[in-house]
């Protein structure tokens, strides 16, 4: 029978663990985790994320500061803003909610964070510390893929995963994770021929490519796992809008488990960011 793995149970379970933690964090230390989120300009979708990521901070007991900017903020008014929380001893996680308008290089101002505070693991050292297997802050959802991965897969190792998308949010972070565990890793993307045979190889599947149900049922091994990274809007011809993942899991009952969107590594993301926290905040103490 094929799971369906239920990403928002999940989610909850690491909340709870990161709730305690942070419970204990502020005994010993006399302050709580605090993460500071950056928005820039009102992108609906982003101020969605933004208020779902303060809310669960507060559930969690971590501390946070929303920075709501307007959309003409230039590049010297944010980088003074990311100096000012970089000095800041009591703020432990900075978090600028992408995208940025297209007039902020968006590189720099990630390269502008402190690597020990980047709680989304963007930050190049971040990015270099993963792919050369060193402990640093791992990226929320590849992080969060792995974990669902872990509740279905005993042994990681030697398996065939194929990753779909190679962006630096997710299919390349993801791929460093899955080759870490020594999985074979294929990433394949935009460019890439054949995808069809290519994932019809896989023994997990990672789609991060944000096109709905790209990815067919008759793609799917007997017997893969299928992680579902895509979460697209499309507006039904009832005119209402929903949440549409990459892959087509309605026609997957051949798979062991797949991610359904939503309540799959959505909520995975937003528990990964508050366990990234805590962890800089713990790195802010013990290096
Ligand atoms: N935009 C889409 N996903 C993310 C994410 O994981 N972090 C940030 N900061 N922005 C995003």
């Amino acid at each position: 029978m094929r799971k369906v793995i239920d990403g928002k149970q999940i989610a909850r379970e690491l909340i709870e663990t990161v709730t305690l933690e942070v419970r204990g964090f502020r005994e010993r230390h006399g302050l709580a985790p605090a993460l500071a989120v950056i928005l820039v300009g009102e992108d609906p979708a982003s101020d969605v994320y933004v208020r779902q990521k303060v809310k669960q901070c507060d559930v969690a007991g971590i501390r946070s500061v929303e920075y709501r900017l307007p959309k003409d903020t230039d590049e010297p008014m944010l980088r003074q803003l990311i100096h000012r929380l970089n000095s800041d001893k009591t703020v432990h996680g900075i978090l600028v909610q992408l995208p940025l308008p297209a007039h902020i290089d968006a590189a720099a101002m990630l390269d502008a964070i402190d690597p020990g505070k980047d709680v989304d693991g963007f930050h190049p050292v971040n990015m270099g510390r993963l792919s050369s297997g060193n402990e640093g802050l791992t990226p929320c959802t590849p992080l969060g893929c792995l974990m669902l991965l872990d509740t279905v897969i005993d042994e990681l190792r030697g398996k065939h995963a194929v990753v779909i998308g190679k962006s630096n949010i997710v299919g390349k972070p993801v791929a460093m994770l899955l080759l870490e565990r020594e999985c074979t890793v294929t990433v394949t993307h935009i460019a890439t021929r054949g995808l069809p045979d290519i994932v019809r190889h896989a023994d997990i599947v990672v789609a991060a490519a944000g096109s709905p149900s790209l990815v067919r049922g008759d793609w799917i091994k007997r017997g893969a796992v299928v992680i579902d990274v895509g979460i697209t809007r499309v507006q039904r011809a009832d005119g209402k809008t929903v949440l549409v993942g990459d892959c087509a899991i309605e026609e997957m009952a051949h798979a062991a488990a797949v991610t359904p969107v939503p309540g799959g590594v959505g909520p995975m993301t937003i528990a990964c960011l508050l366990a990234n926290t805590l962890k800089a905040a713990r790195m802010s103490f013990h290096g």
